[in-house]
């Protein structure tokens, strides 16, 4: 299994283009279900999550094709027709996303079988929200062995579904279901987390007819059928997030590209508090920091969207392992996690982790010290860490790095970063 190693201590100094956002691509793929025309994606980050899903849309019958476009990697997905509407455990189990395939397949076909995702290190994460929005809509769902398997007999219909707390996995579930119901669906505390406007703009675009895209009420008036359309995949906020936290970790001047400021307010607001020059421009932001001046200490608590992402709470965390005084992170969106504070105490840091809150004591420095990564932004912080610590960081399970990061090592050794994979040969269980 492949590690990453990172000599610490380099600061960060040039350009990094952000890719598209992996957690808008995979359900923009899943949309592609919706119609017998092509839908182009294109700013298509090359994942392995976006391929797992691949893999998935190939056995319902879609024909996926990858190529490089004028703008860089694009994704073509054609779904003539669909000739299963299983998704077997074993590809659902990969990546949790690919449960939003049931939605798009009973929509389009009447009838699906999906397996249940599973359990997941970052808490139990169940799907009641989204069974419950698909049987308001007319869906008759049995659970038998692992997998929902739904009918609609009379097909679906519009439903006022009111969510009893923000799912980003539910809304969007609900979406692609109700595009193609008969009548209106009103989704009330419906997440508007950004990707989420990415899906409905696309299917907009596809023919689909939405009211209030961006806002916590959404209201879909169902068509007969959907068509193609071109699509670029909204910048990856989650990403840029994590590269600014980089930078802002190892110290420098680090400007990011291909992507648009408003997707960070919230995490640039909690690092200019720290200490972070943080400047937008046209097409992201420029991030600087003078590693000799030691960065302050500031409280942060995921929320929902435009709150603070609980997808970078891993990598602030990182940061504050060094900033001066205290720092107390509350996880408000899963129940579990904080896997990575571990990994970063054995790189020096001083974190005390109790129920949803985890209290930072900021050190002087991080030394390095072989880690293991336990999710996917988990890993990143880790990378954060390993740039700032001294002498070097050796982190095992990369894997889970290669779902959302596209080029990591590339991007990050085009800065300065002494950052390189280290190709084992003996597998490790
Ligand atoms: C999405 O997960 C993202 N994944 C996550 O990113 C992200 O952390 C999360 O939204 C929050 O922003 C994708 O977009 C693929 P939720 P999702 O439904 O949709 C509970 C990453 O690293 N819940 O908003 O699964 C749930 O357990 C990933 O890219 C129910 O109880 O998140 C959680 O505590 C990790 N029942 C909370 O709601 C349900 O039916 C929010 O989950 C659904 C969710």
């Amino acid at each position: 299994m492949d590690r990453i190693a990172i000599e610490g201590g380099a600061r960060l100094e040039g350009e990094i283009a952000i890719s598209g956002a992996k957690n808008s691509a995979i359900k923009l793929m899943a949309a592609s279900l919706l119609t017998s025309e092509p839908l182009r994606l294109t700013n298509m980050p090359r994942l392995a999550d976006t391929r797992f899903l691949g893999q998935l849309l190939s056995r319902l019958g879609t024909e996926v094709q990858e190529q490089d476009g004028p703008d860089g990697p694009e994704t073509l997905l054609h779904t003539p027709e669909i000739i299963s509407a299983i998704a077997p455990y074993d590809l659902v189990r990969q990546m949790r996303a690919s449960f939003n395939v049931l939605g798009p397949l009973l929509a389009r076909t009447g009838e699906a079988k999906v397996s249940l995702p599973g359990g997941c290190t970052i808490g139990a994460r169940p799907v009641d929200l989204h069974l419950q929005a698909l049987t308001a809509m007319g869906a008759e769902i049995e659970l038998e062995e692992g997998y929902v398997i739904a009918r609609t007999p009379h097909g679906l219909k519009g439903a006022e579904i009111e969510f009893p707390f923000v799912s980003v996995g539910a809304t969007e579930h609900a979406l692609l279901a109700a595009v193609l119901a008969d009548g209106t669906t009103v989704l009330r505390k419906a997440a508007r987390e950004p990707e989420i406007g990415d899906l409905a703009r696309c299917l907009t675009a596809m023919g689909a007819r939405i009211e209030g895209v961006d806002t916590d009420e959404l209201v879909i008036t169902g068509v007969g059928s959907l068509g193609g359309a071109n699509w670029s995949v909204i910048p990856d906020r989650i990403e840029m997030g994590s590269y600014a936290v980089a930078a802002a970790m190892a110290g420098g001047e680090v400007r990011l590209t291909k992507t648009r400021p408003e997707l960070m307010t919230a995490l640039a607001e909690k690092m200019i508090e720290a200490g972070v020059e943080v400047t937008p421009t046209t097409d992201g932001v420029i991030v600087k920091r003078d590693p000799a001046r030691r960065l302050r200490a500031v409280d942060v608590a995921t929320e929902v969207y435009p709150g603070f992402a609980t997808d970078l709470q891993a990598q602030f965390m990182a940061l504050m392992t060094t900033a001066e005084g205290d720092s107390v992170i509350h996880e408000n969106i899963f129940e579990n996690r904080f896997m990575h504070a571990p990994e970063l105490i054995r790189l020096g840091a001083d974190i005390h982790v109790q129920a949803g809150e985890a209290v930072v004591r900021g050190v002087p420095a991080l030394h390095g010290a072989q880690v293991m990564a336990t999710d996917l932004r988990a890993s990143v912080s880790l990378v954060i860490a390993g740039l700032a610590a001294e002498g070097e960081t050796m982190i095992g399970r990369v894997y889970h790095l290669v779902r959302g990061f596209e080029r990591l090592e590339e991007k990050l050794s085009a800065c300065g970063a002494d950052i390189r994979r280290v190709r084992d040969e003996v597998h490790e269980h």
